[in-house]
């Protein structure tokens, strides 16, 4: 936890933030594998690690944002449940480490909240994501599983994201280290890259590696020959000589701060010269979102410019034609570039997306319905304070070729006789993590290899 300080100055910017009321957070439950006692690891939620920064099952807070205080909701162990947990700090003791001094069982929960609406008072309650969650607010505020999102808090959820989009030192601390060992998962994974070896052992290492460091994975690994299925979670392929290897794997720090990271190595020692050619651009377009990136600057103009550097090295290589702009503004690019360039990071790894992205990422507006565009998480002006993923990458998507050509779209900007000789090329994706500053912006965390020389200085190492 960080001192008790940073829980009770958040929880009082959030009381000035809203017009009264009380606001209810509910801390997740075990969530069981395949019965009861054997569950995945446990998950706090992020905004109640946020404001109170108790990582432990079970609980439930209420602010009272009229007067200032909380109440933390729990229920102490059993002498049946320290048998098999062993004795741990009460309730009581855990809340005062976040500054609050009043705790109460579960089971005063639904009278507290009873009678704040019994006296007409406003409960602010956030979207719930899991199940869990939903059936507790339908037991609590009588409402009904599928309306629990809709009905939940708009000024709450503005103000959390006002509050958690920026981040402060200690959390930049806390994400750089999460950074800096993800890092290390990327060096130890490119040092193991060569023909023969599994995805699954790469996979394993990369693990190895965060759970060593005291960190768990923020997000399940993605390491794969075949980078252009963007979310690929197997790991039952092997890497053969002229592949690409892609890894998208990062580290949560033990207070829940992720990282982010992607790289993509060639198997052998060197890229193919098409290869090369696309590594290169990937590149190109990377260091042009770098550079836009500023405070002031919308996300969305970040996009567009990897987005053009994508178009135009596409139209160099036959692969598109056509006006430039008139292409991107078409979402003509998105054939190879079908997502968006970056998202903010912080407690989740795209931060805050439980309370929607229209929010964290719009400023309440909705998004483009455009192919491609539509998968920008982050479009909003960049703020001070914000910390966001750049990642773009290029991919060739045999079946997304496939459906273009038949429909015709984008027809007039791409050449898919051209494009089919590409349909085995597969993807590439580097990401970097990034904090805007007052005049710029600086890179979390050490320097990833990222140039094609690099990666190979990397791999010319001893294991
Ligand atoms: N690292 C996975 C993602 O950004 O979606
Ligand atoms: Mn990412």
């Amino acid at each position: 936890m960080f001192p008790e300080p940073t829980y009770t100055q958040r929880r009082a910017a959030l009381c000035s933030a809203l017009d009264g009321g009380l606001v209810l957070l509910l801390g997740n439950s075990e969530s069981p594998m395949n019965y009861a006692d054997n569950c995945h690891r446990f998950r706090q939620d992020s905004t109640f690690l946020y404001f109170f920064g108790l990582d432990q099952p079970d609980l439930a807070a209420v602010i009272d944002t009229d007067v200032g205080t909380a109440t933390v909701f729990g229920d102490e162990l059993t002498i049946d449940d320290i048998v098999w947990t062993g004795g741990l700090p009460t309730i009581a003791a855990r809340a005062a480490a976040c500054g609050v001094t009043e705790t109460l069982p579960t089971a005063d929960l639904p009278g507290v909240l009873a009678r704040a609406r019994a006296a007409g008072r406003a409960i602010h309650f956030l979207p719930p994501y899991r199940a869990a969650n939903k059936l507790k607010l339908m037991d609590l505020l009588g409402i009904a599983p599928g309306e629990a999102g809709a009905r939940a808090s708009r000024p709450l959820i503005e103000a959390v994201v006002a509050q958690r989009s920026v981040k402060a030192p200690e959390e930049i601390e806390q994400i750089e280290r999460a950074v800096d060992v993800t890092i290390a998962m990327h060096l130890a994974a490119m040092r193991m890259v060569r023909p023969g070896v599994s995805e699954r052992a790469i996979a394993a290492e990369v693990t190895r590696v965060a759970e060593a460091a005291g960190c768990r994975l923020s997000y399940p690994v993605i390491a794969t020959v075949r980078g252009e299925v963007l979310h690929n979670h197997h790991h039952d392929g092997m890497l053969e000589s002229g592949d690409l290897f892609l890894l998208d794997a990062g580290a949560e720090g033990p207070l829940g701060y992720a990282a982010d990271l992607s790289s993509t190595v060639p198997v052998d020692p060197d890229f193919t010269p098409r290869q090369r050619l696309i590594y290169d651009l990937s590149l190109k377009a990377y260091h042009a979102a770098v550079d836009a990136l500023g405070p002031g600057v919308p996300n969305r103009d970040v996009h567009f410019a990897a987005a053009r550097v994508i178009a135009e090295g596409m139209k160099g290589l036959g692969l598109m034609k056509g006006d430039t702009e008139e292409a991107v503004a078409a979402g003509a690019h998105a054939m190879f570039f079908p997502c968006g360039v970056g998202h903010m990071m912080g407690l989740d790894v795209h931060d805050m997306e439980d309370l929607g992205e229209a929010f964290v990422g719009y400023d309440g507006r909705p998004r483009s319905t455009q192919f491609g565009l539509k998968s920008l998480r982050l479009a909003r002006p960049l703020q001070p304070g914000f910390v966001l993923t750049v990642e773009p990458g290029i991919y060739f998507i045999p079946q997304l070729m496939d459906a273009w050509r038949a429909s015709g779209h984008c027809a007039e900007f791409l050449d898919f006789d051209e494009l089919d000789k590409w349909r085995d090329f597969g993807g590439i994706r580097n990401e970097e993590n990034w904090l805007i500053t007052p005049d710029g912006k600086r890179r979390l965390g050490e320097p990833k290899p990222l140039t094609a020389d690099e990666i190979a200085g990397v791999r010319d190492q001893p294991r």
